[in-house]
């Protein structure tokens, strides 16, 4: 039952999560799998993804770690140029899509494609354009900061005018120039981050340094911020939720190269929850964190549901596992909604 105090998600996804191996995704997998029906995990993890083997160890080492959660992770692998026709087709049933990373713009992206030359890139794009699999990409250049995002938007333009058939997700919108791109071709989709939805430079250098709201593409300036809730408070059919948590231990954060990425897998519905409903739109909200991505990947909602309700959450300090330590977003805040329970649609 949905009133002004409680709300119930039907089958949230997760379209962009770093979950990384060993301990720390021990620590991080139940953080999405216990309240998220399913997550487009990445394969930035080291060594990246880029064999069938690789995934299916990967996806199993996801499960046990997700350990008896109702949860479907849907891997993908990390573009390389040389994938043949014949590889593609062997392993789309066991991938959502292709993560494409330009060399050395974010984390674990040193394997990342040297060159978007169109042609360089053309066998795989029409390998997968046959195989009706989705392309993921890390749009930035290695231009200046704050607008390295802009500067990939010619890129985008040729990616959605060369491979018409291709879809194409650009991943992390951040700035106000890519919606007017994502607008303009059919091909072309986005996701949208919490951080992206709630922070500005200002969050990150406007006063004291934080390391935790440092990522790849950074937050940019009110204007984006504004641009990027307008579309996904009116849950735009072309955008999804993404969250991109990208969990990274504390002193990999708090130090003088620190590493980027905001974890924020624990704090996505509630903080998103909020922010629907201070603009008076949660009506769109199960359409941004689940029925669009539906309809883009052609995925089957399951029968979770998350209730949440009008009730203080303290956002801890710091999650841990053995010798992991991540810090959320928003640590040591208040949110004004909290998860009350996890069930099945049957169980209401
Ligand atoms: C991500 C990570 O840490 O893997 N970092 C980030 O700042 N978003 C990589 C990425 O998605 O760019
Ligand atoms: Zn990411």
């Amino acid at each position: 039952m949905n009133n002004k105090n409680s709300f119930i998600i039907d089958s949230p996804l997760d379209m962009h999560l770093h979950l990384r191996d060993d301990d720390m995704l021990k620590l991080v997998a139940p953080l999405t799998s216990k309240y998220f029906s399913a997550a487009l995990v990445m394969p930035n993890i080291i060594p990246p993804i880029t064999t069938k083997e690789a995934l299916l160890s990967y996806k199993q080492r996801i499960k046990e770690a997700c350990k008896n959660d109702s949860f479907s992770p849907q891997l993908t692998i990390f573009f390389q140029t040389d994938y043949s026709y014949e590889f593609l087709k062997d392993i789309k049933d066991e991938i959502i899509a292709v993560k494409l990373y330009p060399f050395g713009v974010t984390t674990n992206s040193e394997t990342g494609v040297a060159s978007m030359d169109v042609d360089i890139l053309r066998p795989v794009l029409e390998s997968m354009e046959k195989l009706e699999i989705p392309l993921c990409v890390h749009g930035e250049t290695k231009g200046f900061i704050m607008d390295r995002e802009k500067e990939f938007l010619p890129i985008y333009e040729s990616l959605a005018i060369n491979f018409p058939k291709l879809k194409i997700i650009m991943e992390h919108i951040s700035s106000e120039e890519s919606i007017t791109l994502l607008e303009k071709y059919d091909n072309l989709y986005a996701t949208i981050t919490v951080h992206h939805l709630m922070l500005t430079l200002d969050d990150v250098l406007g006063g004291m340094l934080n390391p935790h709201t440092f990522c790849k593409p950074v937050v940019k300036k009110p204007t984006d911020k504004e641009a990027l809730r307008k579309l996904a408070l009116c849950a735009h059919e072309k955008v999804m939720f993404g969250s991109d948590s990208a969990p990274h231990q504390k002193e990999a954060k708090e130090c003088h190269d620190g590493a980027a990425g905001v974890f924020t897998s624990p704090i996505a519905l509630q903080v998103l929850t909020q922010l629907f409903e201070e603009n008076g739109k949660l009506e769109n909200l199960n359409a941004f964190v689940s029925l669009n991505a539906q309809k883009i990947y052609n995925l089957i909602p399951t029968k979770k549901q998350i209730e949440l309700i009008k009730e203080d959450f303290r956002v801890p300090q710091s999650y841990q596992y053995k010798n992991e330590e991540v810090v959320p977003l928003f640590a040591e805040q208040t949110l004004s909604w909290s998860i009350k329970s996890v069930k099945d649609k049957d169980d209401y």
